[in-house]
């Protein structure tokens, strides 16, 4: 399998079989990190991470794998570079690649991560957009796939707002890997119906099937995984809070919900989760809106069946291997 020179924008540009390479190369890097074994065969090369909207675990995934991949890595933050406000996107480009030897960008529309890598001549990955979240996608599938030893086959339900990076990423996911996805949302909250005829084709040729539906207990029926994202994403504005929380409600994964999905099934999340009210977020929409919790109750996140943290561990090793097969790295 070579990947080296792609770039890793949406996982629709991405075959079945390289997806599940780079989920294998994961769970091969981090079996060597757990055994001490260093591959840090990318000595001497260096990476930007772009953050234009904030981060903790893509960040850290990136500044972390870089480092253990023997590389270097310059944080451009969402304040102090020049980016969009003094330079545009193409400008930002085709400077930074005559520097770097890869390029992570987090931000806003899919449109800017596909003009850095139309302007780019080394590798270009999308750490999350308001369309999509690749790199995500890769750490859930390790994560089924060490609960489950394998995904074919398996059902993943998605509730809350079904047509963002989270929901959006899943879809894809499922469809071309063989797997059945459910969303369960309000009819305003459902995916594009363009993205939805695409995984329906993706479904088609893998064996996996969509199910769209308003009803968040038809959709986590004899579920394998269920999922679940917050209901306002970066970036969203401030005004919309009230509306999302009486649409999503009848969509919060509870410990009912979770009844009627797979005695064996798990629960999944991208996390940041407004599980509790232990955050300032939280406690100031807690208090607005005499709420404790939004799209999971506190039970299920930290219940047994929960596997969240496994989940946000796995966004390293499998950002490493993004970076590990675009870059070339070997083995040697
Ligand atoms: N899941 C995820 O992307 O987390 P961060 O926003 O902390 O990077
Ligand atoms: N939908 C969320 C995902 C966070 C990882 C957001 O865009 O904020």
């Amino acid at each position: 399998m070579d990947l080296k020179g792609r770039d890793f924008l949406t996982l629709k540009d991405f075959s079945p079989e390289e997806i599940l390479y780079l989920v294998e190369l994961a769970a091969d890097l981090k079996k060597k990190k757990k055994a001490g074994i260093p591959v840090d065969t990318l000595r001497g090369r260096n990476v930007a991470l772009i953050f234009e909207k904030t981060s903790t675990r893509t960040r850290c995934s990136f500044e972390v794998a870089a480092h253990d991949l023997g590389m270097g890595c310059t944080y451009l933050d969402p304040k102090s570079s020049q980016i969009g406000k003094k330079e545009s996107i193409a400008d930002t480009a085709r400077v930074l690649c005559t520097m770097f030897d890869g390029i992570e960008y987090r931000g806003y529309g899919q449109e800017i991560v596909e003009e850095l890598a139309k302007y780019s001549d080394v590798p270009v990955w999308n750490g999350l957009t308001n369309e999509y979240h690749p790199t995500q996608m890769l750490a859930d599938l390790l994560t089924i796939r060490e609960q489950f030893g394998d995904h074919k086959g398996k059902k993943l339900a998605y509730l809350g707002d079904a047509r963002y990076n989270t929901g959006n990423s899943l879809m894809i996911l499922c469809t071309k890997m063989g797997m059945h996805f459910a969303a369960g949302a309000p009819k305003k909250y459902h995916p594009d119906p363009a993205l939805v005829a695409a995984c329906d084709e993706y479904a088609r040729v893998s064996g996996g099937s969509i199910l769209i539906t308003e009803d968040a207990a038809e959709a986590v029926k004899d579920a394998d995984i269920i999922y679940t994202d917050v209901w306002v994403s970066m970036g969203e504005p401030d005004e919309i809070w009230e509306e999302r929380i009486r649409d999503l409600s009848p969509y919060k994964v509870t410990k009912e919900l979770m009844g009627k999905a797979k005695e064996s099934a798990i629960f999944l999340h991208c996390l940041p989760a407004f599980h509790d009210l232990k955050t300032s977020t939280a406690k100031e929409k807690g208090e607005q809106y005499g709420i404790t919790e939004m799209e999971v109750t506190d039970e299920v996140f930290e219940g047994s069946q929960s596997r969240v943290f496994e989940e946000a561990g796995n966004r390293m090793h499998t950002i490493k291997a993004v970076m590990a097969a675009t870059l070339g790295f070997s083995t040697i």
